[in-house]
C-alpha cells in the first residue's frame, strides 16, 4: 500500500483511498496554498463542496500545483440550496465554473433532504450520463435512505460519504454498503474541528508504540480497513504528516483495539438518521 493506492468504485473508476478535505477552509490563499501543498505532498484526491464556498480557491490550488488534471480525483457536492426543481444543474455547472474544471471525478448529494433528494438524484444521473462526473454518489445516507432511493433510481450511487472514525465505526452500514457495492468514505476521520478523538488514551498508547501521531494511527486504521479517508488541514506540516502513513503497519491486535473503541458510539457532526428523503 502507498499514497497511490486506489479502490475501484462500482463503475470501474479508481478512487485514491487517501484524499484531502477542505471543510471550513476559507475561500482565499489559505485554501489555495493548502490544496497546492497537499498535491505536492502526494495527495491525488481532493474533496470540496458547493456549500464550503471555497471551490474557486480549490480550483486555483489545483492550477498552481501544475498537476496534470487527469492524475487528480476531484469531488464536489450539490448544495442544499441547489436541490430545488430546476436548480440542481445550475448548481453543478456553477461548481465546475468555480473549480475551473470541465468535469469532476465524483459528484455527491451533500445531505438527504425531504422531498428533494429523489429528483436531485435524477439530475445527478443525467450529469453522469453526460460524462461531466465520472462517478456519482451520496453523503450521509443510511440503509433506509438507500432503500428509498433504489425504488426510484436507475444508477446506483458509487459512494456514501459519512461521518466515520474509531468512535463511530458504523459497522452495520459499512456491511450494507459492501453488500450493495457502494464504497464508503470517512468524513471527520480525525474527529473534526474541536472533537476529542485525538485525545483518546487507547489511540495515544498505540501511537506511542509505533512512534506515530494519533492522527496517523487513525488514518492508517482507515486505510487498512479499505476506508476512503479525507483528513483536512490548512497547515503544511500536518498536511504532510497526515499523508505519511506508509512506513508502519497496525497489527491485528492494534486493529481490534481500535475497532472496539466504538462500544459507546459518539458523533461529532449532525445525525442523518432521522432525516426523511
Ligand atoms: N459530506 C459531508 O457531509 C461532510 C461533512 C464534514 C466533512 N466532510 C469532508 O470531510 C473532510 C474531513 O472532515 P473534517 O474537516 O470535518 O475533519 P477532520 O479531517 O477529521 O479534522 C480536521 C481538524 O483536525 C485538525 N487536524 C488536521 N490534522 C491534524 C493533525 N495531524 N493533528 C492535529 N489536528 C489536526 C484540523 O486543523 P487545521 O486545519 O488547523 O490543521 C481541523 O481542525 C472535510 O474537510 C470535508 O472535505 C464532509
Amino acid at each position: 500500500m502507498d499514497i497511490n493506492t486506489t479502490r475501484k468504485l462500482n463503475n470501474g473508476v479508481e478512487i485514491p483511498l487517501l484524499g484531502f478535505g477542505t471543510l471550513r477552509s476559507k475561500d482565499n490563499e489559505e485554501t489555495v496554498n493548502a490544496v497546492r501543498w497537499a498535491i505536492e505532498a502526494g495527495y491525488r484526491h481532493i474533496d470540496t463542496a458547493g456549500a464550503y464556498g471555497n471551490e474557486k480557491s480549490v480550483g486555483l490550488g489545483i492550477i498552481q500545483s501544475g498537476i496534470d488534471r487527469k492524475k487528480l480525483f476531484v469531488t464536489t457536492k450539490l448544495r442544499l440550496e441547489d436541490m430545488g426543481p430546476g436548480e440542481q444543474m445550475k448548481g453543478f455547472e456553477n461548481s465546475l465554473k468555480l473549480l475551473q474544471l470541465d468535469y469532476v471525478d465524483l459528484y455527491l448529494i451533500h445531505w438527504p433532504m425531504e422531498g428533494k433528494t429523489l429528483d436531485s438524484w435524477k439530475v445527478l444521473e443525467d450529469i453522469y450520463k453526460s460524462g461531466r462526473a465520472r462517478a456519482i454518489g451520496v453523503c450521509n445516507f443510511t440503509e433506509r435512505h438507500f432503500t428509498e432511493l433504489f425504488r426510484h433510481s436507475k444508477i446506483k450511487p458509487a459512494v456514501d460519504q459519512v461521518e466515520l472514525h474509531p468512535h463511530l465505526s458504523l459497522q452495520p452500514l459499512m456491511a450494507y454498503c459492501t453488500e450493495m457495492g457502494i464504497a464508503y468514505e470517512a468524513w471527520s476521520p480525525l474527529g473534526g474541528d474541536g472533537g476529542k478523538l485525538l485525545d483518546d488514551a487507547v489511540l495515544k498508547k498505540i501511537a506511542e508504540k509505533h512512534r506515530k501521531s494519533v492522527a496517523q494511527v487513525i488514518l492508517r486504521w482507515d486505510l487498512q480497513k479499505g476506508i476512503i479517508t479525507i483528513p483536512k488541514s490548512i497547515h503544511q506540516d500536518r498536511i504532510i504528516a497526515n499523508a505519511n502513513l506508509y512506513d508502519f503497519e497496525l497489527s491485528a491486535i492494534d486493529m481490534k483495539a481500535i475497532n472496539d473503541l466504538d462500544h459507546d458510539p459518539r458523533r461529532f457532526g449532525r445525525d442523518p438518521n432521522p432525516m426523511p428523503l
